[in-house]
Order: C-alpha cells, then structure tokens, then sequence
C-alpha cells in the first residue's frame, strides 16, 4: 500500500501488473512522516471496511487468543476487539514507529501483547491461536519468505484455526494495476517502493498445499483480496 510519496530505482512493474522491488527494503515503516501518511488515510481507502467486514465474520465466535501479523498500529485488531473484548490478542510488527502508535492505542490493556519481531525472519514463540489475521503487511516479504511464514501460521493455529490474510494482491495486467491506483486516488509514483506483490492463485495453492481447508479468496477488490484457510479439525491431523 502508498506509504510515501516517492519510487525508488529498482522499483520497476513486470508484465501481469506484478511489482518486483526486491532490491528496496521495507524501511519506510520506520520512518515517523511515512507511518503518519498512512495512519492519516488508513480509514479512507475505498471499499477497505468491506474485506475487514468479511474477514471478522469469519473469525470463529469462541476465537479467544488472535495473532496479527505486521499490527501497524494496531488498526485490525482493535477493530476485531470492538465487539468482541474478551480475544486476547498479539501484534507483531518490526517498526518501532508504529509500535509507539499501537502501544498508545492499546494502552492499559492487559488483553493485548505487542511484539517487535521482523517477519522475515522465523516466527519467535508466541503460543497456540485461535485465528491468525493480517492486512496489508505480508506483501512486504520477499515471495519464498511469505510462503515459509504461511508454513509458520499453520503450526501456530489450534486445530480449526483460522488463517485470514487481507492483502495487497498482483494484479493480473499492469492496465489493472495502473486501475487500482486511480481508484484509490493514489499517483502510481506514489506506490510502496518496499511492495512484493504476487497474484492470488499463487497464494491459494500455496495454502493449500501446506495442509490448510477451505482455501479461497473470500473477498477481493482490484488489488485487495482477503486469503483464507481453516487449519484441519484434530480429527482430521495426522497422529
Ligand atoms: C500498510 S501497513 C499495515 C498496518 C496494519 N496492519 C493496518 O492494516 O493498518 C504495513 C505494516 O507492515 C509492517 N511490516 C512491513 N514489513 C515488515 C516486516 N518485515 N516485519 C514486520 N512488520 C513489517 C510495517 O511496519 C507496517 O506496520
């Protein structure tokens, strides 16, 4: 997602819309300007409180510990919270930037863990969840690290857990690409030099593959799709 307004070298579009900008690391999250430009507008990006809506409602209802992969600020899981205060939930982000902003809105909350972890390295110890959810933060990864850090969520969710990834997702052509931004009301110069997106299908079978049911996109909006999978029921685990 925009985060400053600038491209860096490197940054170049591929065919099929996908961004290769492997040589640009994510550090803009850690600068206070670019977090606030996106804090700023968090809330306004169209038709983003309807993938949110979707994924809450599959949340299962006795979810009581929910893990949130790249918090940012806290946005998603404070949301999640509103109308169901007993989950205990874990934001792991590694911007110390955006940290401050989660730790300002969750403070005095004993229901909420804040971790400063980098994803791309191995998940640290956080315990078993119910749900593991995210938005707009794992497209960050380079591809092979996202599809290791799926493996990780698998082994972290409870059986029945949910894994729900609202995303920033490739488009499949550049034209739908350049589409996305006008209809955010974002310049395509604009665009987060740190992305890595990749197509959703790729994503899925990934999912799939790792062992998770009930794999699909349950949403999606141009460039914004929200992932899902269910871990398997106990029964259904391998002993
Ligand atoms: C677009 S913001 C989304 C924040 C929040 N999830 C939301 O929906 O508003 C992307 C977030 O991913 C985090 N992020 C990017 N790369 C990361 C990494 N390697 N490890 C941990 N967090 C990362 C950034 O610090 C930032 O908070």
């Amino acid at each position: 997602m925009p985060a400053e307004g600038r491209r860096e070298p490197g940054a170049s579009p591929r065919e099929g819309g996908a961004v290769d900008n492997a040589s640009v690391p994510p550090s803009e999250w850690t600068i206070q300007e670019c977090v606030a430009r996106y804090l700023e507008r968090a809330d306004g990006f169209p038709r983003r409180s309807e993938g949110e809506s979707v994924l809450f409602e599959h949340v299962p209802k006795d979810a009581r510990r929910v893990l949130d992969l790249g918090t940012g600020d806290g946005r998603l899981l404070a949301l999640l919270r509103r109308d169901r205060p007993e989950i205990v939930g874990v934001g792991v982000d590694f911007s110390e930037v955006m940290l401050d902003a989660a730790r300002k809105r969750f403070a005095g909350d004993e229901r909420v863990d804040l971790v400063r972890h980098d994803l791309s390295e191995p998940l640290p110890a956080l315990g078993r969840f119910d749900a593991v959810i995210s938005s707009f933060a794992i497209h960050h990864l380079e591809h092979e690290r996202k599809r290791s850090l799926y493996g990780e969520v698998f082994d972290l969710l409870g059986p029945g857990g949910i894994f729900a990834n609202f995303e920033h997702v490739a488009s499949a052509t550049h034209r739908l690409h350049l589409a996305f931004f006008a209809a955010i009301g974002e310049p395509i110069e604009n665009e987060d030099p740190s992305d890595r997106l990749l197509d959703v299908q790729t994503q899925l079978e990934w999912l799939r593959a790792i062992g998770f049911d009930h794999v699909d996109c349950y949403w999606k909006w141009l460039e914004m799709a929200l992932l899902v999978g269910v871990k398997p029921p106990q029964d259904a685990l391998p002993a």
